[in-house]
């Protein structure tokens, strides 16, 4: 078999990324290892369709560095490094107006994110939001 593509997909536990995971779990057709990651690194049971596909669950915590790193740490010392990163992982608060919400915000969805496609990526890696994810799935294009 040949070398499984090597994704993560940060906030698996719930919402949109919960559904990326099933999807790709259930559809894709390449050899897969999929770190689905969430703040609590709790088995989501998601089920593959076919053995090319392994799943993980790690734990990730975007408003962390020390999270960030670990994780980073841990893919590099098993893996050659990481093809697809998808950026899914965020804060709504906007309901809840105060400086401080708006500083959380801005922590978690944009440094949080940036600094954890600093720490997850190469040059080789493709990084996606979840709605460039839906684009791709749309268009059939297998990463
Ligand atoms: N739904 C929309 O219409 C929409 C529109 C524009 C953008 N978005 C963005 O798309 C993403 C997913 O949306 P959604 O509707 O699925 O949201 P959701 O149901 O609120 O899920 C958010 C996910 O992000 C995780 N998360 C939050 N803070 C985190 C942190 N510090 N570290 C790691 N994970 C963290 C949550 O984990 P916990 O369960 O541990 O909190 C949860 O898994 C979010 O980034 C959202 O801002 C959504």
């Amino acid at each position: 078999m040949s070398s499984p593509i090597i994704a993560i997909v940060t906030g698996a536990n719930r919402g949109i990324g919960h559904a990326i995971c099933q999807t790709l779990a259930a559809d894709f057709k390449e050899p897969l290892l999929l770190y689905a990651a969430s703040r609590k690194g709790e088995d989501l049971g998601f089920k593959p369709s076919s053995t090319k596909t392994q799943i993980e669950y790690p734990s990730l915590d975007i408003a962390s560095t020390n999270s960030i790193n670990e994780l980073a740490k841990s893919i590099q010392r098993d893996h050659d490094g990481l093809d697809v990163l998808i950026n899914n992982a965020g804060a709504a608060l906007d309901d809840q107006h105060s400086p401080e919400n708006v500083k959380t915000t801005l922590d978690i969805n944009y440094r949080g994110t940036l600094k954890v496609s600093e720490s997850e990526s190469q040059d080789s890696t493709t990084v996606l939001t979840n709605e460039l994810f839906y684009r791709c799935v749309k268009l059939s294009y297998h990463f």
